[in-house]
């Protein structure tokens, strides 16, 4: 797949629907990236991949290592960088630390969490030629704040976020946990491409977690989340394969040996 550009990315609302999905490591981005258009090194990562409880305790020191990864697996692919809580609280943090990214990675553009009251800082980051995405709908980083993960109904406040978002520049936005009726009428009303996670087919793509996509993550399902492959049963199979060998002395056999 050609390397996407913020430009193609937005050429393509209407037109093509667009793949994103999380890559958190050198291994699996090279697996993933010729299968989608963008990958996001999600803050998920801290939930799936460190074990935390939410992505909340997630770092920039974090979250740099892992896109440095990705982008060193898949260079020719379009990365996003989560800017982690904490990290874009004001205006001259979220450039310190985008502008960080943009040193230290080859990511292409950042994604940050939050409605309207953050447009003033994606205009900064805009203004200072940060690629920014936003996300919009069920805010992961504010889960302890909300009490838990919970679809977002309020049309009138998500239709201004969303255009309070698009005007401030994001080229892209999120939707997260949304009804499909009322993410239809947001992606309809905006020129930039929303990309749906659990929001319904009718947005201009779609991105979902790797290892949820993937049957790894057993802790929970969302409804939103199709498991295209049952992983864990498949890794669990394979080591256990590998354990009775290595114990009844089948590994290494001949063919194995030098
Ligand atoms: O962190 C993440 O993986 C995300 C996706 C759920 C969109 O933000």
């Amino acid at each position: 797949m050609k390397k996407q550009t913020v430009r193609t990315i937005q050429k393509a609302k209407g037109k093509e629907k667009l793949v994103m999905l999380t890559a958190y490591d050198a291994l699996f981005a090279k697996l993933f990236a010729p299968y989608v258009d963008m990958l996001l090194v999600g803050d998920s990562l801290n939930m799936s991949f460190a074990g935390r409880p939410d992505t909340l305790s997630a770092t920039m020191e974090q979250m740099l290592y892992h896109t440095k990864a990705v982008c060193a697996g898949a260079p020719e692919s379009f990365v996003i960088f989560d800017m982690p809580y904490g990290s874009y609280t004001d205006e001259s943090t979220a450039l310190a630390n985008a502008i960080r990214v943009y040193q230290e990675t080859t990511a292409d553009a950042i994604k940050l969490e939050g409605s309207q009251e953050k447009a003033p800082i994606v205009h900064h980051l805009v203004q200072n030629g940060i690629a920014v995405m936003g996300h919009i709908g069920l805010l992961p980083q504010h889960v302890r704040g909300e009490g838990g993960y919970k679809v977002v109904g309020d049309k009138e406040k998500l239709l201004s976020d969303a255009k309070a978002l698009e005007e401030a520049g994001v080229f892209a936005l999120i939707l997260e946990g949304v009804k499909a009726d009322l993410a239809h009428d947001i992606t309809h009303s905006l020129s930039i491409p929303v990309i749906g996670i659990g929001a319904g087919a009718d947005v201009d793509g779609q991105v979902l977690v790797w290892s949820d996509m993937l049957g790894l993550f057993e802790e929970f399902k969302p409804k939103f989340v199709k498991r295209y492959c049952d992983g864990a049963r498949l890794v669990k199979e394979a080591v256990q394969r590998y354990a009775q060998e290595v114990k009844n002395g089948q590994f290494p056999d001949e063919e194995h040996s030098y």
